[in-house]
């Protein structure tokens, strides 16, 4: 009896929690200019890991740290990831205003800590329902992505500004 009382309860706050979300899309619409709200994005991000191949989440970045591979990440990172993510990594660009969810500021703990298996997946597959596309690539490349990503927060001036004239000039911001 006491079984039946409980998937009652468990079905009517289904009802009710499925009917809420549906009031809350129907009054706030589907625009891709605001924020998303934090509770939707902390589901959102653990969603991500939840589903990220148990394989890939421990990989660690099998390339040494060199200051050759970080400048080749640079230009890479320059051409490819920056119309989005900014020079600096700090996801304020013309095009993120637009996109829902947004991009992130690199530098901050949600990007850095996240392991190196992590971001080395997201690089290569992108990320679904979201402006993130799946770049493929080869490993080396990658890799050399990820470490180019751990080092954003400590990017000097000069770096700055090499990302600057690397980058296509449309997307210049
Ligand atoms: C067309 C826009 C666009 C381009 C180009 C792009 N990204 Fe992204 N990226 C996004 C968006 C949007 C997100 C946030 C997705 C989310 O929150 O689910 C994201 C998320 C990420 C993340 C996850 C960070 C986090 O904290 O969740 C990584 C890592 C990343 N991008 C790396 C790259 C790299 C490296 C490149 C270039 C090779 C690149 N991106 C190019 C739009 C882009």
């Amino acid at each position: 009896m006491k079984r039946r009382y409980l998937l009652i309860t468990l079905f009517v706050l289904l009802i009710a929690a499925g009917g809420l979300a549906y009031r809350y899309l129907q009054t706030h619409g589907f625009s891709a200019r605001v924020e998303p709200h934090p509770l939707e994005e902390a589901l959102a991000l653990t969603v991500r890991k939840l589903v990220t191949p148990s394989s890939y989440l421990k990989l660690k970045n099998p390339l040494a740290e060199s200051p050759v591979y970080l400048a080749e990440a640079r230009v890479h990172y320059a051409d490819h990831c920056a119309v989005c993510h900014g020079a600096d990594g700090s996801g304020k660009t013309k095009i993120s205003k637009g996109l829902y969810p947004p991009t992130p500021d690199f530098s901050a703990a949600r990007t850095q800590e996240l392991s190196d298996g992590e971001l080395f997946y997201i690089i290569r597959e992108g990320i679904r329902f979201s402006g993130m596309p799946g770049f493929g690539g080869s490993d080396k490349e990658n890799w050399k992505l990820v470490q180019f990503i751990r080092h954003i927060p400590n990017l000097s001036s000069e770096e700055l500004e090499m990302i600057r004239s690397e980058m296509p000039k449309r997307s210049k911001q």
